[in-house]
């Protein structure tokens, strides 16, 4: 069943409420619409606070609504569950990120099972206020606000319903990072996964080793599209976040209830890291001091040194990691572990010395090692290793659990043996993927995956056993920044297929076949108004706008269709 089909829609027009990510059940209330006005309380029961205070924060300016707390009956703080105007209240017999939200003759009421599921159904309250509720500020003085008449009942299909963002390759300043932080949460999604460094830049301040952003995070001159591309942006280019717009950051998620997973990419994907202190690279295979911060794309061949040296140096960058991202709100660290590149170890005395030492079979077995050191390494410190479906070769780590981006099959091979898995294969959700096979897409990277193909995911494969289905945490999708040079790109690619995600990852939706796309579209025309309102600039269903086309910037189209299970 769809979600449209699975409620008992009694008035209500679904199409026109365009709630996305669908609610489990969605039924009209008894009583309603609801009105809200200047005096109109807003009442949070305990352990809710910081969900009034969002609303306040963000539904004031937009209503130009003072929301106090009280209100006219008298209810007062603490009395959340009893009081009238909107309400906040935990029940504990719910999800703990589902809740049910109520309009009333007297309120409108969202209880959740913890603060995060009444967050997630402040969500859909703002949602149900109309576009406008998405602007900074009131479009006339004085306009009126009501809740429509329903009772919604939710909860999410997965528990990680993440995007990946690569900040490495081109960066997005912190106000960015904080816009698309609230994205995410006006999708209900839980998890962002903070690309930070890579062969391009580095890109977090670590106090003891101030050249990986002094050098680490600058390049002379960039690669503009694809890597066969002649065309050079010749501005020096760089930026990092400092130690405090990291804390801020990972505050301002903790508060939208997201997890942000920080991602120090290792042993490739590294050569920022060893231009800023060149005894990190394999110096008996190249004269590591010559290489400077990346200045274009494809896999490379620099990777780090499997030293004893480069263990210490990488634990001392995870020390002050750990620090800035505390593990209430960060209990997995990912390692990264993708695309590394072996011959530089082949070629070198020192790894096959190690190789010998450490009685492994061969370099994918250093490979291991490495992963393995810091599995343990954070294990100990009551964290978890999160990594590329390349941790596999070699024999994986034994707590670590599996970022599935080549396919399916590292996700099916890692959840059988026991490991818990992430699915976010690049043939359907890596979101550089362009977006229609016509010629006007900027830059057109990859396989065509429209927003109907997006909502076509499915994160289970079938024929997984349902123990190893229970080890599928959720999904996320992946968007790499190599030809999105700025904010504007992101969001060309990101939006509206976030949007397709988003219900993938939340929704209990069937089989893909039977998925009602045409319903989800229809959806979709309130939820382009939400877009318009926030300022995104998504890729519009007719094609690109002149503004967004690329003419002459080379892309790298493939014809190929995706692998099938
Ligand atoms: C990846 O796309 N290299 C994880």
């Amino acid at each position: 069943m769809t979600p449209e089909n699975s409620v008992s829609t009694g008035a209500v027009d679904t199409a026109a409420l365009g709630l996305i990510p669908a609610p489990r059940t969605l039924t009209a209330a008894a009583a309603g619409p609801y009105p809200l006005g200047c005096t109109t309380p807003l009442n949070a029961a305990p352990g809710t606070e910081g969900v009034a205070r969002w609303l306040r924060t963000t539904l004031g300016p937009a209503t130009g609504l003072p929301l106090p707390e009280g209100g006219p009956t008298g209810a007062g703080r603490g009395s959340g569950s009893t009081g009238r105007g909107i309400v906040l209240a935990l029940d504990a017999s719910l999800a703990p990120e589902g809740y049910r939200l109520a309009v009333e003759a007297n309120a409108v009421r969202i209880t959740g099972g913890t603060a995060a599921g009444v967050f997630r159904g402040a969500q859909t309250l703002r949602q149900l206020l109309g576009p406008d509720a998405f602007r900074r500020a009131p479009l006339v003085p004085g306009r009126t606000w009501e809740v429509p008449p329903v009772v919604i009942e939710d909860e999410p299909r997965f528990g990680w319903r993440g995007m990946m963002l690569d900040v490495s390759r081109h960066f997005l300043p912190k106000d960015d990072i904080l816009r698309y932080l609230d994205l995410l949460a006006a999708h209900k999604l839980n998890v962002f996964h903070f690309h930070l460094t890579d062969d391009q830049g580095w890109r977090i301040e670590i106090k003891r080793y101030p050249r990986l952003t002094e050098v680490g995070s600058w390049r002379s001159r960039t690669k503009y599209g694809h890597r066969a591309s002649e065309l050079w942006d010749e501005t020096p280019y760089g930026g990092f976040y400092t130690q405090d717009d990291i804390r801020e950051i990972v505050t301002y998620a903790a508060e939208r209830h997201i997890r942000v997973v920080p991602e120090i990419d290792i042993p490739g994907h590294s050569q920022a890291a060893i231009s800023a202190y060149p005894e990190l690279g394999n110096t008996d295979v190249i004269d590591t001091t010559t290489l400077s911060v990346w200045d274009t794309w494809g896999v490379n061949p620099n990777v780090l040194a499997p030293t004893d040296n480069t263990l210490r140096f990488f634990e001392g960058v995870l020390e002050e990691v750990l620090e800035l991202f505390p593990a209430a709100t960060s209990p997995f660290v990912h390692m990264g572990g993708d695309e590394c590149p072996k011959d530089q170890w082949k070629e070198s005395p020192l790894a096959q010395a190690r190789i010998a030492e450490l009685g492994v079979k061969d370099e994918d077995g250093l490979q291991s090692w490495f992963i393995r050191h810091f599995d343990a390494w954070l294990t100990a410190r009551g964290r978890r290793l999160i990594g590329w479906d390349e941790i596999l070769e070699g024999g994986l780590a034994e707590g670590a659990a599996v970022s599935s981006w080549r396919g399916y099959a590292g996700g099916i091979a890692a959840a059988e043996a026991g490991h818990d898995v992430v699915m976010c294969p690049e043939q359907q959700v890596y979101l550089d993927h362009r977006q229609d096979g016509g010629p006007d897409e900027p830059m057109p990277i990859g396989y065509v995956r429209s927003l109907e193909d997006v909502y076509r995911f499915e994160p289970v494969p079938p024929g997984l056993s349902e123990e190893a289905a229970r080890h599928i945490l959720g999904t996320q999708a992946n968007v790499w920044t190599e030809v999105m040079q700025n904010r504007a790109r992101v969001d060309y690619q990101v939006f509206p297929r976030l949007a397709a995600f988003a219900e993938v990852a939340w929704s209990a939706l069937p089989a893909p076949a039977d998925r009602d796309f045409a319903a989800f579209d229809a959806r979709m025309t309130a939820h382009y108004a939400r877009l318009d309102a926030l300022g995104v600039d998504y890729r519009p269903p007719a094609g690109p706008y002149p503004r967004q086309q690329r003419p002459g910037i080379l892309g790298r189209p493939l014809d190929g269709v995706p692998p099938v299970v």
